[in-house]
């Protein structure tokens, strides 16, 4: 495997999406540490993510729409540019909008074929792309982060074959499981659950990449089903 580009155990950067699953246009909600966010793609590819609240009347942004370099918001359709600043609300069209009308921004990269965000007065580098990961799914798990990390570590994926050199780097883990490279990123969303983000480090054809989202559904089953035994 190819080094880890950034030290994710020294960083605050936590992977919140498979970036496949943002495409340019389109928003998706999510929930980190608690926090609701916003992450959504502008019309030129650029990944913004910002708290999931609007500033009028609180509406989820996430239930707004893309517009170019914009996000609007559902309920009034007040327009947020990508500096995060209101820049047009659809009432008063006239309207110089002050510019201390905005949301509150968290920074985003895309690294490792998933979404990472950091909050906004993090002071360490973005994380840069090494390689290729090809997106699997995200899947939501009523365990903590640190009790699916630990479950990975021990049995990879159920169904697949013998683990092989699970590696652990803070919110990463790698391993290899069969002729598979299997990457997974952990996106604390509550102290009891997460969400799984799965990728590979080569592509598969439909059948093989559809026995492993089975065996992803498998890896659900099997932690939350042990949840009043523990993991161990
Ligand atoms: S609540 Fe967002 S524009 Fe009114």
């Amino acid at each position: 495997m190819s080094e880890t580009p950034f030290a994710l155990s020294e960083l605050p950067w936590s992977p919140l999406a498979l970036a496949a699953d943002i495409e340019a246009g389109t928003s998706a909600g999510t929930v980190w540490n608690g926090a609701e966010i916003v992450i959504w793609r502008d019309s030129r590819g650029s990944l913004h993510a910002w708290e999931d609240r609007c500033p009028h009347r609180g509406m989820k942004l996430s239930f707004g729409f893309v517009r170019g370099d914009r996000l609007a918001c559902l309920y009034h359709g007040w327009e947020f540019g990508d500096d995060a600043t209101c820049r047009y609300i659809p009432a008063h069209p006239e309207l110089a909008v002050p510019p201390t009308i905005r949301v509150a921004r968290y920074k985003a990269a895309e690294a490792l074929g998933m979404v990472w965000v950091a909050h906004p007065d993090a002071a360490e580098p973005s994380p840069e792309d090494s390689h290729a990961v090809f997106g699997l799914r995200s899947l939501q798990i009523d365990r903590s982060a640190p009790e699916i990390a630990d479950l990975i570590c021990r049995v990879g994926l159920p169904g697949c074959g013998g683990l092989n050199m699970p590696e652990r780097l803070g919110p990463l883990i790698r391993w290899r499981q069969g002729d598979l490279g299997l990457i997974a990123g952990l996106q604390p969303m509550t102290d009891a659950s997460c969400t799984l983000h799965l990728g590979m480090e080569s592509d598969l054809p439909g059948t093989e990449r559809a026995a492993m989202i089975s065996a992803t559904v498998a890896l659900r089953t099997l932690a939350e089903s042990s949840r009043s035994e523990g993991l161990s």
